[in-house]
């Protein structure tokens, strides 16, 4: 088993064209001589394919933030699988803990997504993450349990290569506040040994999981060198030369 770490920047709805078009410049120098770490970065949708023509040939890869189930028809602003693949994208990062938040996901869409996303090739980071009064009331695991379930509902085995787990507690996220590596290595041991046990434990050993909620330069290490962390998907940090690099390079 060897699973090549993942640093996946997260841009949220931050940078307008000219500011994602140097970010994603800056990077390419710095980054560029690293082989032992997958590199993605995530701007919005109306940016990415400016973004794809500067990444091209290199060592960074591109996933959109959402996509829709739907390959096409009247659905006012949604954007298909086909779409991302056309504007340059390998990756889609699907049920974020702020669209699940903000804009009515649940694990029946993100399910939706991931499928239809599966289904032309591209790779998904499926995110999943509880609030803090779910932790408080200790549910954490259940909750889990049961977005692992919703959204992986049907997929099958074979379709692992292409899924990435991204644990992001939302009481974490923007926060400051980050799960210590050992809150977040148990989390992580445990979305493991679901994955083992609704398929199998190669598809375990495989399955690259990440870990997200306020992932800077100072805390990056302590966190990647648990044994079930695989990388980190970062929001704040992302959105810096310097920081993203710097996470980066730290793998
Ligand atoms: P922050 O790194 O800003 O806490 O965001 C994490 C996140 O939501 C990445 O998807």
């Amino acid at each position: 088993m060897s699973r090549v770490p993942i640093i996946a920047g997260n841009w949220k709805l931050f940078k307008t064209s000219k500011e994602a078009i140097e970010l994603a410049s800056g990077l390419l120098p710095l980054v560029k001589n690293k082989s032992n770490v997958e590199i993605i970065i995530s701007p919005v949708f109306t940016v990415l394919e400016r973004v794809s023509k500067v990444i091209a040939g290199s060592n960074i890869k591109l996933a959109a933030q959402d996509c829709f189930w739907e390959e096409e028809g009247a659905f006012t602003g949604e954007v298909s699988p086909s779409m991302l693949l056309d504007a340059g994208c390998s990756h889609v990062i699907i049920g974020h803990s702020e669209r699940r938040q903000y804009f009515g996901e649940t694990d029946e869409t993100v399910n939706k997504k991931l499928k239809a996303a599966l289904s032309k090739g591209l790779t998904v980071i499926l995110c999943v993450g509880e609030t803090l009064q779910e932790r408080e009331m200790g549910k954490t695991f259940d909750l889990l349990q049961k977005q692992l379930k919703g959204g992986l509902s049907g997929i099958s085995s074979n379709s692992f290569d292409k899924i990435i787990i991204a644990y992001e507690p939302v009481w974490a996220i923007g926060t400051g506040k980050t799960a210590t590596d050992q809150q977040a290595e148990e989390v992580h041991a445990f979305i493991r040994s679901e994955i083992g046990s609704f398929y199998s434990s190669l598809v375990a050993d495989n399955i690259r999981i990440l870990y997200g909620g306020s992932v800077k330069p100072e805390n990056i290490s302590g966190l990647i060198s648990q044994k079930n962390i695989d990388g980190a998907l970062v929001g704040g940090a992302s959105l810096q030369v310097e920081s993203f690099a710097a996470l980066v390079n730290a793998v």
